[in-house]
């Protein structure tokens, strides 16, 4: 049975959509039921709107505590079938940090996607961060989430080289093109009941050490992406 994804989003939404596009691909054995934002006007929404699925909003700001806004996020998710047991709660560009309680609700079963190679960079602007710091080397991690930004257990990072002189934009638009490759693939894994968690050290069953990518999207991901998860990754490079 597809494993019942809840997406939460504040933005745009491409995360989410690369998403969608794997599940229609056959590659990830998901069914996103429902798409929450604390933003109504996110793009997102209007990507599962288009797709028929439940699109959600609940504005931070008509709440008196953040429990109270996450108690209405543990029960919309709840109520379109999604639970710890045999679901996932999926960060996609979500701008909230999240309660213990929530985190509770859904233990073990909420990922986040972050644009920068964890732990550096974390926090609301990583790959800006990375390009003002002059890295040479940059990236995006899918992650499992815990009660500290950016910090729970690492399940594949992907690295870019930084080009001298980039900005924070052009590089972060290189980094999203790679998280709409590891994100999909990260939650096939968890789809498939192949990661498990020991002392934050996530080990992934049967998952090749590293893929490359090639002139046109050079990358290096850790561990490697299956065929199908990035253009470069299917044409074998
Ligand atoms: C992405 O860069 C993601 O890594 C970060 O927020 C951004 C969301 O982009 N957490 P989108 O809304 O998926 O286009």
């Amino acid at each position: 049975m597809p494993m019942p994804f809840a997406v939460l989003v504040s933005g745009g939404g491409s995360n989410l959509q690369s998403i969608l596009d794997k599940i229609d691909a056959g590659l990830l054995d998901a069914e996103v039921r429902v798409v929450l934002s604390n933003k109504a006007g996110a793009f997102g929404l209007e990507r599962a709107r288009r797709r028929g699925i439940a699109a959600v909003v609940l504005p931070h700001t008509d709440f008196a505590t953040r429990q109270d806004f996450d108690a209405e996020m543990i029960r919309v998710i709840h109520a379109h079938g999604v639970n710890a047991d045999t679901g996932a709660v999926v960060l996609a560009g979500f701008m909230r940090m999240l309660t213990p309680e929530f985190l509770h609700a859904f233990a073990g079963r909420v990922v986040n996607i972050h644009p920068a190679l964890l732990p550096s960079f974390a926090g609301t602007h990583g790959a800006a961060d990375a390009a003002a710091y002059g890295v040479r080397l940059a990236g995006c991690s899918v992650h499992f989430v815990d009660e500290i930004m950016d910090h729970g257990p690492v399940i594949i990072q992907a690295a870019v080289p930084a080009l001298p002189g980039e900005g924070g934009e052009a590089l972060a638009a290189r980094i999203l093109k790679l998280e709409h490759c590891i994100y999909p693939q990260a939650l096939a894994w968890l789809a498939q009941g192949r990661l498990t968690i020991a002392e934050r050290h996530v080990h992934i069953r049967g998952a090749a050490p590293v893929s490359l990518g090639d002139e046109s999207l050079p990358y290096l991901a850790s561990p490697g992406l299956e065929p199908g998860f990035c253009p470069a990754a299917a044409q074998g490079s």
